[in-house]
């Protein structure tokens, strides 16, 4: 019987999140914690909820019939809180299709199909997450047209700490409601987008030159782009300002907000910061 599977792992926006939708930089990175699937052909049927995005994942693949197909899904990445966790659901059907019809795909068309099943999940995706969850690593993105994506080797392992704040959002939401207040008002919202854009280019040089402070500096900079941009959340908020008094070097809200996760970049041992945001009552792990 014919078996595929295939894997997406997760993301986090180190810097640049919704300015990149408006066309500045951003830069992402994989995290460890995935999505797997596991598709064969038998009954029942998958389930009704997943339908969409594996039609839309058949559809970019190749010519698949997917009735009949059945799709278990596993994995320990937090669903709906800006970790990418709908991008990793379509990498891991992109892939696990196309192992499916043992067919080999390239990182590149990978990320390409995987964007093309996100507008299922979040109408028009920047491609940043298709990008990360696919490619891993530490990323430079532009979403052009066309879109480009350079891997941005660290100078080292960089000490970043994913924080819960136990609340979930919606990507589309967000980005819609973002792009009606910034048409509405571009003289406002386009030089805030451009300063986001800034802030990337000199995370950039942080990342690539191993300079901590100054990555978290621009990161706690990025997180009052964004709430200005009314993209937090007052829980959101007081994660962010536990992650400095735990010592954090520059902490942010990391995807699209209102509601999900944040980063925070440890002084040190990263499991030093994750222990004590646990200790403030919050979910953390070393990203
Ligand atoms: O889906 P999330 O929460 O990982 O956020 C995606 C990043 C955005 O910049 C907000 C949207 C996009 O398409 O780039």
């Amino acid at each position: 019987m014919s078996v595929g599977s295939g894997t997406g792992h997760g993301k986090v926006i180190l810097l640049g999140e919704h300015a990149v939708v408006h066309g500045q930089p951003a830069i992402a990175a994989g995290v460890s914690r995935c999505v797997r699937v596991t598709i064969r052909r038998a009954s029942p049927a998958p389930a009704a909820e997943l339908r969409p995005a594996l039609a839309a994942a058949a559809a970019v693949v190749g010519d698949i019939d997917i009735d009949g197909l059945a799709v278990s899904i596993e994995g320990d990445l937090p669903v709906a809180v800006g970790l990418g966790s709908s991008a990793a659901l379509s990498v891991a059907l992109v892939r696990g299709l196309a192992a499916f019809q043992r067919r080999a795909l390239h990182q590149g068309e990978v990320a390409r199909m995987a964007n093309e099943v996100e507008r299922v999940f979040h109408g028009t995706p920047s491609g940043v997450d298709a990008a990360a969850t696919s490619l891993g690593g530490v990323l430079w993105f532009e979403a052009g047209p066309p879109p480009h994506a350079e891997p941005l080797p660290p100078a080292g392992p960089i000490p970043m700490v994913v924080a819960l704040s136990g609340t979930r959002h919606h990507t589309g939401h967000s980005v819609g409601e973002l792009r009606r207040r910034a048409e509405a008002l571009p003289q406002v919202y386009a030089p805030i987008f451009h300063a986001i854009g800034e802030l990337v280019r000199a995370g950039r040089t942080a990342i690539e030159d191993g300079a901590w402070p100054l990555l978290g500096e621009l990161m706690s900079m990025n997180h009052g782009l964004l709430r200005c941009c009314n993209v937090s959340t007052p829980v959101l908020d007081r994660v962010v300002e536990d992650a400095k008094r735990s010592g954090a070097l520059g902490a942010k809200l990391t995807g699209a907000g209102g509601g999900g996760a944040v980063i925070a970049l440890a002084d040190g041992s990263p499991d030093d910061l994750a222990a004590r945001l646990v200790g403030r009552g919050w979910e953390a792990f070393v990203a």
